[in-house]
C-alpha cells in the first residue's frame, strides 16, 4: 500500500495543496520555513489521524482558518483507498475510509503504514521509556494488527486494578477484592509482553545490521527490557500479589509491563545516557529501518518511511548509503534544504517536489508545491 496523492486544506502553513508522490523515493526540498515538514506532517495525519509533531491539534489549523482537511489516496494491487480526516478546533474529528466514518485510523485495514523520522524524535531514544514502549505497541500493531486488542485489554484492567486501590484506600472496597484483578491484569500483561518480545526479537538482528551500514560502530544493539522476568501470567499474579501493600501505600501499580523499557546499548552501554546525539540519530534512523523490514517480512505491507532533515547531519558515504536503503524497497519520502545533500536525487526513478513559501504573497504564508519537472 503507498500514498498516491495528498491533498490539503489549511494545513499548517498550506492553504491548498495537491501532490503526487512517486511509487519508490520522492524528494521534498525548500528553504527553511518553506513547508517541507509540515508537508510531512500532513501526509503522517492522512495515514494516522494524528499529528508527528504535535498532541496540539489547533497548531494545525492555518492561520486565521477554521477547518483542515486532509485526504490520502493510497494505492495497492487491487485497487485505490481514500482516506480522510477533516477537523475543526473543538468539534470531534471526522475521519473516513472509503467515504465510511471510522472511529481510528489505526482500526483501518486498507491504509498506508508510516514510519517518521523527525529530528524531535530523538526523545525516542533520550527520553522517558513510556515513549518507547507506546512505539513498540505501534511496532506490534503494524506487525500484527490484531494484537492491538492485547494492549487495549492491558490498559482497561490496569485502570481497572488503580481504581480499585484508590477504593480500597477509601474504604470503599475490601483487599479480597485485589486478587481477581492481579489475575486478570497479569493475564493480559503476559500476552503484551510475549507480543513485545516477539517484535523487538524480530527487529534486533536487523537493527543491528542498519545501524552498522549507517556507520555506527561498537556493536549497537537494542533490547526489549521487560520489568517483570514472570514465564507464565499465574507468576505474574503472584508478583502483582506480593506487591499489595506498596501499590496500596502509592495508590497506584506499580509492577508490570506498563513499566517496560527498550534499552539502545553501544560497546555495551547504553546510548540514552553515554551517546553523542550523532549516535542517537544513527540508531534511531537504524530502528525505523529495522522494523520497516519487520513488518514487510511479516506481513504484505511496507510502511512508507517519512524523514525530516535527516540528511543534514549525516556524511557523504551515510547519505549515499540511506539513498540506497531506502531505493531498496517501498515508498520513502525525505526532505531536505539542499538537493545536492540526496545522493541520485536527479535519477529518473526518483520523484521531485519543491516547496516555496508563496512568493508573490498572493495567498499571505501559503507554501505552494511544485513538481520540480526541470531537474
Ligand atoms: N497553523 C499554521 N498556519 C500557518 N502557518 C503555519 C502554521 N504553523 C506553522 N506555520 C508556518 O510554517 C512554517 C514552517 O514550516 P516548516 O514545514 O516547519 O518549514 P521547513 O520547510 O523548514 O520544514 C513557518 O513559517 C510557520 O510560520
Ligand atoms: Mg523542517
Amino acid at each position: 500500500m503507498r500514498i498516491a496523492h495528498l491533498s490539503v486544506r489549511n494545513f499548517r502553513s498550506y492553504a491548498a495543496a495537491e501532490v503526487d508522490l512517486g511509487p519508490g523515493l520522492t524528494v521534498v526540498s525548500g528553504r527553511n520555513g518553506a513547508g517541507k515538514t509540515n508537508l510531512l506532517d500532513a501526509l503522517y495525519f492522512g495515514c494516522t489521524g494524528r499529528s508527528s509533531r504535535t498532541t496540539n491539534e489547533r497548531e494545525l489549523v492555518r492561520f486565521g482558518e477554521q477547518v483542515v482537511r486532509v485526504a490520502i489516496t493510497a494505492e495497492d494491487r487491487d485497487g485505490r483507498h481514500e482516506l480522510s480526516v477533516g477537523f475543526e478546533p473543538g468539534q470531534p474529528k471526522r475521519m473516513t475510509a472509503d467515504g465510511v466514518r471510522v472511529e481510528r485510523m489505526a482500526d483501518v485495514v486498507e491504509r498506508p503504514l508510516a514510519s517518521v523520522f523527525l529530528p524531535d524524535r530523538l526523545e525516542l531514544v533520550k527520553g522517558t521509556p513510556s515513549l518507547r514502549r507506546a512505539h513498540v505497541d505501534q511496532v506490534v500493531a503494524g506487525l500484527w494488527p490484531a494484537r492491538i486488542a492485547t494492549r487495549r485489554a492491558y490498559a482497561q484492567a490496569l485502570g481497572q486494578r488503580n481504581a480499585l486501590l484508590a477504593r480500597v484506600r477509601a474504604g470503599a472496597a475490601s483487599v479480597a477484592s485485589l486478587p481477581a484483578w492481579d489475575a486478570e491484569l497479569a493475564r493480559h500483561g503476559i500476552g503484551l509482553m510475549a507480543d513485545r518480545a516477539a517484535a523487538i526479537e524480530l527487529v534486533a538482528p536487523v537493527f543491528a545490521e542498519r545501524a552498522a551500514d549507517l556507520g555506527l560502530d561498537g556493536d549497537p544493539a537494542v533490547a526489549y527490557r521487560p520489568r517483570s522476568h514472570a514465564a507464565d501470567a499465574a507468576e505474574l499474579a503472584a508478583e502483582l500479589a506480593e506487591r499489595h501493600e506498596r501499590d496500596l501505600e502509592r495508590g497506584f501499580t506499580d509492577h508490570g509491563p506498563h513499566r517496560d523499557d527498550l534499552v539502545f546499548r553501544r560497546e555495551d552501554r547504553e546510548l540514552r545516557a553515554y551517546g553523542s546525539q550523532g549516535q542517537q540519530r544513527l540508531a534511531l534512523l537504524a530502528l525505523l529501518l529495522a522494523e520497516r523490514e519487520a513488518i514487510a517480512a511479516t506481513r504484505d505491507a511496507i510502511p512508507v518511511m517519512l524523514l525530516d532533515d535527516v540528511m543534514s547531519e549525516l556524511d557523504d558515504d551515510r547519505r549515499a548509503r540511506l539513498v540506497e536503503l531506502l531505493r531498496g524497497a517501498g515508498q520513502s519520502v525525505i526532505t531536505t534544504t539542499d538537493l545536492e545533500h540526496v545522493p541520485g536525487a536527479n535519477d529518473v526513478d526518483v520523484t521531485r517536489l519543491s516547496v516555496a513559501a508563496d512568493p508573490a504573497g498572493l495567498a499571505p504564508r501559503a507554501s505552494l508545491v511544485v513538481v520540480d519537472v526541470a531537474a
